[in-house]
This record gives structure tokens, sequence and C-alpha cells, in this order.
């Protein structure tokens, strides 16, 4: 991923773009607040208590009204459609064609990551210190969008 982003940052001409690897809760923030973070699809390889601070982390290296914009494979539904719902997003997966997700991939997302439901993340972004000032939830109930205002 980091070699894609200075790749794309060389293509683009940019000068003030610095890439640096970082975990979520090993990034150590060392220039002014930040005004945004975006992360996309990352989160849900920590389990919910390790969420919990990464949220935090991230909180604490935004200015106040700074933004954080996440999205994630996110469970929007309870745990007694789970058997339905996962076996519907599966039965989504293509062959192993380039650019699709093998039926193999999304199980292994159900089985080994920590994709969580929105009524357990949603309490833990507002904990963190953050308004939801705007999401999306996928029709299909797997897919979280939110624009996060840092409180
Ligand atoms: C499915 S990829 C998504 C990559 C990219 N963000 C995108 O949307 O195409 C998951 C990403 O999560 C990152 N990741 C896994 N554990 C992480 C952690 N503890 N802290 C930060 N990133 C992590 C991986 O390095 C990988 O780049």
């Amino acid at each position: 991923m980091l070699e894609r982003l200075r790749t794309r940052v060389h293509e683009a001409g940019l000068s003030n773009v610095e890439v640096v690897q970082g975990g979520f809760l090993t990034y150590v923030h060392q220039a002014d607040a930040a005004d945004v973070v975006y992360s996309r699809y990352a989160l849900h390889h920590l389990p919910d208590f390790w969420k919990a601070v990464a949220l935090a982390r991230i909180r604490a290296m935004l200015a106040p009204g700074g933004v954080l914009r996440l999205s994630d494979v996110v469970w929007n539904f309870g745990p007694e459609e789970a058997p339905e719902r996962i076996e519907a997003w599966c039965a989504t997966a293509g062959t192993q064609v380039e650019g699709e997700w093998s039926r193999e991939e999304l199980e292994e997302h159900v089985r080994d990551e920590h994709s969580t439901f929105t009524w357990l993340l949603e309490p833990m972004i507002e904990r963190a210190g953050f308004t939801i000032e705007d999401f999306a939830h996928s029709k299909d109930g797997v897919d979280a969008q939110y624009v996060l205002r840092a409180r």
C-alpha cells in the first residue's frame, strides 16, 4: 500500500506528502494536530477492545472539529440474522479473477478478521470523542461509511 501511495504521490507531482509506516496502535503523530484522518477497510483488523483504543488514538491526533472518514466492513444487523446475511454476502463472491473477492476470501474475512456490528462500533466511536455527522450503511448490511467529527 505504501509503495502504491508513493507511486501516486510521485505521479501527481506532489512534494508535500510524507509517507510513513505505522499501525493504529503504534503510529506516533509528531506534527501539528491533523485536520483529517482517513481509514478504509483497515480498522476491522483489530478486535473491538483494540478498535476502541485505536479510535481514541485517532481522536487524540485530530484537532477539535477535525474529521475521521471511516469506511469498513461493519455488520448492520442483529446476531439472529447473521447466518443468512453472511451467507448472502459470501454468495456475492466472484471467481478468482483479479479485482473480485473470492468466496474463500470473504469466508476468511468473517472467520479470521474482526468486523463488528454497527451497534457496537457506533457507541465506541461516540465514546472516543466523535460525533457521527454522516453515515451510509449499505443495503446488504455489510458496509458502513462514516464522517466523524472530533468534538
Ligand atoms: C483490506 S486492506 C485495505 C487497504 C486500503 N486501505 C484500501 O482500502 O484499499 C487492509 C489494510 O489494513 C492494514 N492494517 C492491518 N492491521 C493494521 C493495523 N494494526 N494498523 C494499521 N493498519 C493495519 C493492512 O496493512 C492493509 O493495508
